[in-house]
């Protein structure tokens, strides 16, 4: 059986706006371990025009804190990481590293929905530069050409479990986790959205073993060096 890992999560009370409570974020976690996820990175959004790095930093520790305190061996491993919205010269924004999945160069790169400026491929190919293993949120939100630019420099993907679960299924999606350029598959849940972990094992069942352990194989080299690191 593949190890199912949740790359993208809003699972830390209070962190941001995806749980509001201790208890909210024990629903979320139940929910993953009954479908199966073994680990999650928590990924509490950062917006760069409203926040400030340590401050962030010190909020999501405090969060963590009070959740692990509630949390057995029974429920899912957490890495702690952040969604962090792209803004105009993000590669020059102070502490950009430490917003990198712990211990790990992994930083989960979000786009805005609409507007896509082609600066941002300037910025994501100086982040990686920088050595920074730029993994775009939801990519498959997105226009296909604006995400395949970004791939062009060296970006990698996360795709999140709603797109590949329903009855269609966009080609390029499958195209992407088959060459190799997907590196994770996110509930992005917020609140205790019971569709959210649903979803996500009929993204798995619907993509079949092959494409869900190529997934997962990729996810877990970064979840072992952040968990190595704890
Ligand atoms: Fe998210």
């Amino acid at each position: 059986m593949i190890d199912l890992i949740d790359f993208h999560s809003h699972v830390l009370p209070r962190a941001d706006h995806g749980s509001a409570s201790v208890n909210t974020s024990l629903s979320q976690l139940s929910m993953a371990r009954l479908a199966g996820v073994s680990r999650v990175f928590a990924t509490p959004h950062f917006y760069p025009a409203e926040q400030d790095v340590s401050r962030f930093l010190a909020r999501r520790q405090g969060s963590y804190a009070n959740l692990l305190k509630e949390l057995d061996d029974s429920f899912p491993k957490i890495a702690l990481g952040a969604e962090v919205l792209i803004c105009d010269n993000i590669e020059a924004l102070p502490g950009i590293r430490e917003l990198c999945i712990e211990g790990t160069d992994t930083l989960l790169l979000e786009l805005p929905f609409n507007d896509f400026d082609k600066r941002y491929r300037t910025s994501v190919a100086a982040l990686i530069k920088q050595g920074i293993n730029v993994v775009l949120a939801h990519a498959d939100r997105y226009d296909r050409a604006n995400i395949d630019s970004l791939l062009s420099v060296g970006a990698k993907i996360q795709l999140n479990a709603n797109s590949l679960s329903g009855l269609f299924v966009k080609k390029h999606l499958y195209e992407w986790i088959d060459a190799g350029l997907v590196v994770g598959l996110g509930s992005d849940i917020h609140g205790a959205d019971k569709r959210a972990y649903k979803c996500f094992s009929s993204a798995i069942r619907k993509m079949g073993e092959k494409r869900a352990e190529k997934i997962m194989t990729a996810t877990m080299e970064i979840f072992s060096v952040a968990a190595d690191t704890k």
